[in-house]
């Protein structure tokens, strides 16, 4: 939202008289003076006027996890345990999933409440590197390597997969690299090669490596270089 927007709402004015008290640096934007009216802010800045807060600021988050196998990442279930029930954070509720992982697979799970940090990752127009290792039940032939650079037509969808890196490690056993996140992309990708997952387990997403410290289940905050720069 506009700086000039958030004044006029909170003192009941028209926009003239908020450019007004704007440029006669009588608003602060997070400690900072600020004259600009189109100046934007969003629901984590504190905004005040006068020296009276007229927006607090809400907590942003950003968490990683080591998503176990079994949990579903969702944040409501009736069935089964989710990845916020193992998250014990006053503010956990506003938390929603930035690339979900299917129940069974495990690795690098992202949760945030900036809806805007989360769509500029997840979109596949910003081509966020996400890599995986996968297991299947057949030996991977040669020709998916092919298969996976050139994409999939998905007519549930009627969408074509974007390029995707396959890297075989043995024979069961490869590197997938996606930038975007399709319904269970992988697992569809192989099935279309006549193959089978049967494990996943999601090792980064852009340069956020999933450390070897954060065990299955555990989850802790990104810090600020690290979300900044994702
Ligand atoms: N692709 C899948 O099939 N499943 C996941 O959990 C992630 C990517």
């Amino acid at each position: 939202m506009k700086l000039d927007r958030v004044i006029a709402k909170h003192r009941s004015l028209g926009r003239g008289e908020a450019h007004r008290l704007i440029a006669a640096g009588r608003v602060l934007v997070d400690g900072q003076i600020i004259t600009g009216n189109q100046h934007e802010v969003d629901r984590f800045t504190r905004v005040e006027l006068d020296a009276v807060t007229v927006q607090q600021p809400e907590r942003a988050l950003y968490l990683m996890m080591h998503k176990p196998a079994g949990v579903v990442s969702a944040t409501v279930d009736a069935e089964h345990r989710t990845v916020l029930d193992l998250i014990d954070d006053p503010d956990k509720q506003t938390l929603h999933i930035a690339g979900r992982l299917d129940r069974w697979s495990t690795g690098l799970l992202l949760l945030t409440n900036d809806g805007r940090w989360s769509k500029l990752l997840m979109d596949a127009a910003s081509k966020v590197p996400k890599i995986y290792v996968v297991e299947t039940a057949e030996m991977i032939s040669p020709d998916a390597v092919a298969a996976f650079a050139h994409g999939f037509h998905f007519a549930t969808e009627n969408v074509t997969t974007l390029p995707a890196e396959l890297v075989l490690l043995s024979a069961c056993h490869a590197q997938v690299t996606l930038y975007e996140g399709r319904h269970h992309q992988i697992k569809r990708m192989f099935g279309r090669v006549g193959n089978l997952v049967t494990a996943l387990h999601r090792e980064s997403i852009g340069k956020l490596r999933l450390p070897e410290e954060l065990k299955p289940g555990m989850w802790r905050a990104l810090t600020i270089e690290e979300w900044q720069t994702v």
